[in-house]
């Protein structure tokens, strides 16, 4: 891709996102390869990537949906998935949220408390329709990630935890409508090593022997997703043999259909940003490059200190030297961090890497900025969406 895009670089916008198709169709092809034994279904976990063009890759592919929001569920079917393919999670809805999904079809739901499955069963009375539900516990286990992306350490606020679902069994036995076929967990994002997972399933195995004792007919496990990925040159890519192994068991020993909602896997490295040199100083004795990009494109070096690899399209001969890459908008934290660079000078272009998850989903106008064009490359580099235009920032306001 990048050989292609150096010749078309004068008519691609900066900053912009570029994807490249064919790394999006490995990367779930890959999964869908590793997890076939363990009879898995995935469903892409849309926060990661909202770009309709991205979705419509995944789901010719046969992935799933997994969304959080009204918004989500809108974006999903509009981009084809069917409502019988997408799980419809989050940690608290408003009743209008559950009641707009069921009423569209919407098939799988979790909950994370007492009072949500309450809300669950009375919106599918409310129409009469059945729903699937999950329930989502807190496994109580670190997983050796930033505590921002930590959600299944024992003080992170998501899901119920083993006790209070014990003490509230009689509640849940009574629905007729939002029947519990399901474990739900996700213990954290971009987590490297296989150890958390497999600890995951044992806790996972816990629950379920007490639920199906309890009398619940569990035909499904959803085991969220998580699976990271190397952002940085130095980080080795996850082993999923022993996690395949684990959840393999876990299928043949329960006969469970099991369900993953990985996304950042999926698209992280299919993801890159354009950027352009715009400013050049120096700050005490290092260079400092200011590019077009910054932490409305890519909030998560701001976000969780997150280390996003840089290189520049045209590549430089010589030296190299310590450098630091930072954005245009008026934050100190609006910056993409240090590396080691060529020297730079004003319109030289760089490729940020691993842009694809948790980038145009987290975007903003911040500092009154535009949200950028993006192209999918899949041999040519086409306009999937144009750039925001000043109008937008103000649409919807009354003055
Ligand atoms: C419930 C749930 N499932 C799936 C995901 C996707 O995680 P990842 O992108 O790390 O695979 C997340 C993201 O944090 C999540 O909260």
């Amino acid at each position: 891709m990048q050989r292609l895009l150096r010749k078309k670089a004068n008519s691609i916008f900066t900053p912009s996102y570029i994807y490249d198709k064919s790394l999006i169709v490995n990367n779930l092809s890959f999964l869908q390869r590793k997890f076939a034994p363990c009879n898995a279904d995935i469903f892409f976990a849309v926060k990661a990537n909202t770009s309709l063009s991205v979705l419509k890759i995944i789901k010719e592919l046969g992935a799933g949906a997994e969304v959080v929001s009204q918004g989500e569920v809108f974006i999903s079917l509009k981009a084809g998935f069917k409502p019988e393919k997408i799980l419809y999670n989050n940690i608290a809805r408003k009743e209008e949220e559950v009641l707009y999904a069921i009423k569209r079809g919407v098939l799988y739901f979790n909950f994370e408390s007492v009072d949500q499955a309450i809300l669950l069963e009375r919106c599918a009375k409310k129409i009469r329709r059945k729903i699937k539900v999950f329930v989502r516990i807190n496994l109580g286990i670190f997983p050796d990630t930033h505590p921002h992306l930590s959600t299944g350490s024992p003080r992170s606020k998501f899901g119920i935890t083993f006790d209070e679902l014990k003490n509230n069994m009689s509640i849940i036995k009574k629905f007729k409508f939002a029947k519990l076929i399901g474990i739900h967990s996700h213990i954290g994002s971009q987590i490297l090593k296989p150890a958390p997972f497999v600890k995951g399933v044992k806790k996972v195995e816990e629950v379920l022997v007490f639920l199906k004792r309890e009398g619940f007919d569990i035909t499904h496990l959803n085991l969220g997703g998580g699976f990271g990925v190397p952002y940085h040159p130095d980080e080795k890519q996850l082993d999923f043999k022993p996690i395949v192994n684990a959840y393999k068991n876990l299928y043949k020993k329960y006969g469970v259909k099991i369900f993953l909602e990985p996304g950042r896997f999926i698209v992280a490295n299919a993801g890159f940003i354009l950027t352009r040199v715009i400013s050049v100083k120096q700050r005490n004795g290092i260079p400092l490059y200011i590019v077009d990009a910054g932490m409305t494109e890519n909030p998560r070096p701001a976000l969780y200190e997150a280390y996003h690899h840089i290189n520049l399209l045209f590549g430089k001969k010589g030296r190299k030297f310590k450098v630091r890459v930072a954005g245009p908008l008026c934050e100190n934290s609006d910056e993409f961090g240090v590396y080691h660079l060529p020297e730079l000078k004003i319109g030289d272009l760089l490729l940020i890497h691993n842009c694809g998850a948790y980038t145009r989903t987290m975007a903003s106008n911040y500092n009154g900025r535009l949200l950028p064009p993006e192209y999918l490359f899949d041999g040519k580099f086409r306009i999937i969406r144009e750039k925001q235009r000043f109008e937008n920032l103000i649409e919807n306001e009354k003055y």
